[in-house]
């Protein structure tokens, strides 16, 4: 089996952050797994890692790092209406998107161009554009790195919510996903709501506007405000935006008008955590190696050579500004080791 030992972390990590991993494996088969735990020393941590694009590592890890490379996706059910595909733990998620269209299975055309894995997906229920891969997501094969064993969760039994799963919190660091299964659609019912999008498409009657259309214009939408892991190095939104009471955000909108927010439910909306970044002045600012990204103040970066303290620093820095300025605790939305 033969685990790598000290293997640098920086080639899978999207901050580029050179921590180091005492033991690493790459799973390729869920046959391949359990072996692999067994011969790392008793008592190791484990980490399973995804594409790398949703965590800082701050230190090196002294425990075995388990890299899901499982790919492959097959249709298993093929109706009229709808579209059952399972699809491995490791395959990238946006070239799973792409051959979803290719294929005509409608429903993430708003999730195109996300990094990262599909095992990774569930864990932090993807979302952009008004879409959550958890309303997508069927079911989710894992195996419980305690028992070994395999499990199959169905979508009901992950509590996905906003940015989060029973993967990312009740238990975290238990499972290693193996599979996802999507529910997909035959005829496309797209979801252009959102403001960017809206405006993108403006010119465009709504009943001419293709999945693949939507799907390129999401992905420029993206490309116009997020950077490019593979030129700057970074991890997408470092912070969740808040959700607070309706009557919290009439108060904060008094004192902070054209404070963006968006309906969660009849009490609660999500506050745009990168307003009020930007409004504190953080936006474009760098710090020795790293910064806060200067077209979307959510994001920071890593302009190269930042250690993952240097970057939680700049994090902390930057939660205490809003702090002050909002009274509001901002909770970080990577994975911090
Ligand atoms: N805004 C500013 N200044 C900034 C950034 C944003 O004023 O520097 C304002 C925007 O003008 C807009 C509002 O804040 O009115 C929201 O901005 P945006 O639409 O860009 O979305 P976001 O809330 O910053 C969230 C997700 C993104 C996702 C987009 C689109 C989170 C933490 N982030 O960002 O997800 O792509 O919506 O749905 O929910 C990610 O999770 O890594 C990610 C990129």
């Amino acid at each position: 089996m033969a685990l790598q030992e000290n293997i640098s972390l920086r080639p899978y990590n999207t901050f580029g952050v050179d921590a180091r991993a005492r033991y690493f494996f790459s799973v390729t088969t869920p046959q391949r797994l359990m072996p692999a735990v067994e011969e790392a020393p008793g008592g190791s941590p484990l980490f399973v890692l995804g594409g790398g694009s949703n965590v800082l590592f701050t230190r090196d890890f002294e425990g075995l790092v388990l890299k899901n490379d499982i790919i492959g996706q097959v249709v298993i059910e093929d109706g009229p209406d709808m579209v059952r595909v399972r699809a491995g733990g490791g395959e990238d998620w946006h070239a799973f998107v792409k051959w979803c269209l290719q294929h005509r299975f409608y429903g993430l055309e708003n999730l195109s161009l996300i990094p990262g894995t599909v095992g990774a997906a569930p864990v932090q229920n993807i979302g952009a554009y008004g879409v959550e891969v958890g309303e997508r997501i069927e079911a989710v094969e894992a195996i419980d790195l305690e028992s070994g064993e395999s499990c199959c969760f169905p979508a009901g039994a992950c509590d996905f919510a906003y940015r989060s799963s029973m993967f990312k919190h009740r238990c975290r660091n238990r499972f290693f996903i193996t599979a996802v299964t999507f529910r997909l659609d035959r005829t496309a019912r797209l979801v252009t709501s959102y403001a960017d999008v809206r405006q993108a498409l403006a010119d465009r009657p709504a009943a001419a506007v293709t999945p693949q259309e939507l799907s390129e214009t999401i992905c420029a939408i993206r490309r116009r405000k997020l950077p490019d892991p593979k030129e700057v190095a970074n991890a997408g939104s470092f912070f969740k935006n808040p959700i607070v009471t309706r009557a919290r955000y009439r108060e904060l909108a008094d004192r902070f008008p054209g404070l963006p927010a968006y309906p969660v439910d009849d009490q609660q909306v999500k506050i745009a955590a990168g307003w009020m970044i930007d409004h504190c002045g953080w936006k474009g600012r760098r710090v020795g190696a790293c910064g806060v990204y200067p077209r979307q103040a959510l994001v920071l970066v890593n302009y190269g050579g930042a250690t993952g303290g240097d970057i939680l620093a700049l994090a902390e820095a930057v939660q205490a500004s809003v702090a002050k300025v909002f009274d509001i605790r901002l909770e970080p939305e990577p994975l911090i080791l």
